[in-house]
């Protein structure tokens, strides 16, 4: 298994993602003879998981039943382990599109964090591309060494334990591509145009505050660059279902409205309870001259 390609068996070492029912599921880490306990029972590893296809239903010890499924970053973002705030898959889905990201693409990130965003640019830019990611907390930096490891993507992905606003990302003229997630972000701007390729690239900030933001384009400026927007990505989740409705009779008289019987619509309803803000992101292109 690797979060970059599909395999279609569950191996030893595997990270695996136990689904037991909506918006339930945690990560496990596949180990001969290891055991581990759901509502539904205990799933004994090597005769449960090992050598089964990924997707399989499995059957705890007290009969219930839950799903293996093969990690993906969509998936890893919404069971990691939070170390810090970490970026949701709707921001993620417009900054791979707003940086233009694709297999091959060369991206500088900072800070690394608890990995959300680099799993997603990892699969984005492989086989042929590649992250430099920094972080300056020696423990998070260390920590996502080794989850890339396990998730082996580790090949696509350069990991610095340093402060990207005095050093920034330890190479010059090779990204695509840059992401800033710290709250400072416009002390690395002049680092992150070195960082980016000597014929331009994209950029992209991302902060809560509006007064970052500010400070931010500010910095923009100063160094050159151009095409600088500033996004907030709301998500309105509807959930789509059936429902019987009187059908009235328009030919009929107005009041009352006749009722010729009742009728099966789909309707749209929102959902209560939606994301609200999460933050601004702010993209710009490094110019030419
Ligand atoms: C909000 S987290 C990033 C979350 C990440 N985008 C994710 O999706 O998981 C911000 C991280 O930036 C790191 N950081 C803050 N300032 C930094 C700096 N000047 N240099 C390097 N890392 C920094 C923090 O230690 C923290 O881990």
């Amino acid at each position: 298994m690797s979060f970059v390609e599909y395999e279609e068996l569950i191996k030893e070492g595997d990270t695996a993602i136990i689904f037991l029912g909506h918006g339930s599921m945690f990560p496990v880490q596949v180990q001969r003879g290891a055991q581990t306990q759901t509502k539904y029972g205990v799933i004994r590893h090597s005769a449960h998981l090992i050598g089964q296809p990924f997707g399989s239903r499995v059957t705890c010890s007290k009969g219930g039943w839950v799903y293996v499924l093969h990690p993906t970053p969509e998936l890893w973002t919404l069971n990691l382990p939070h170390r810090t705030q970490i970026l949701y898959s709707t921001d993620i889905s417009i900054i791979t599109m707003m940086l233009e990201l694709k297999p091959g693409s060369v991206v500088c990130e900072s800070g690394t964090g608890s990995g959300s965003l680099s799993h997603a640019i990892i699969r984005t830019v492989a086989p042929t591309g590649h992250l430099h990611t920094v972080e300056f907390h020696q423990q998070r930096a260390q920590k996502a060494e080794e989850e890339f490891r396990e998730h082996r993507v580790d090949r696509w992905v350069t990991v610095r334990n340093q402060d990207v606003c005095k050093n920034g990302f330890g190479v010059s003229h090779v990204a695509d591509a840059v992401f800033l997630d710290i709250p400072s972000p416009w002390e690395a701007i002049g680092h992150a145009k070195d960082a980016l390729k000597v014929e331009g690239g994209r950029l992209c900030s991302f902060s809560p505050c509006i007064e970052q933001v500010q400070r931010t384009c500010q910095a923009l400026a100063e160094h050159g660059f151009i095409e600088v927007t500033t996004l907030e990505i709301l998500l309105r989740e509807y959930n789509v279902r059936t429902a019987n409705l009187p059908l009235p009779d328009l030919g009929g008289a107005l009041d009352p409205l006749p009722v010729l019987g009742e009728a099966q619509f789909k309707i749209g309803v929102p959902l209560r309870e939606t994301v609200g803000h999460t933050g601004y992101l702010t993209f710009a292109s490094k110019s030419l001259f």
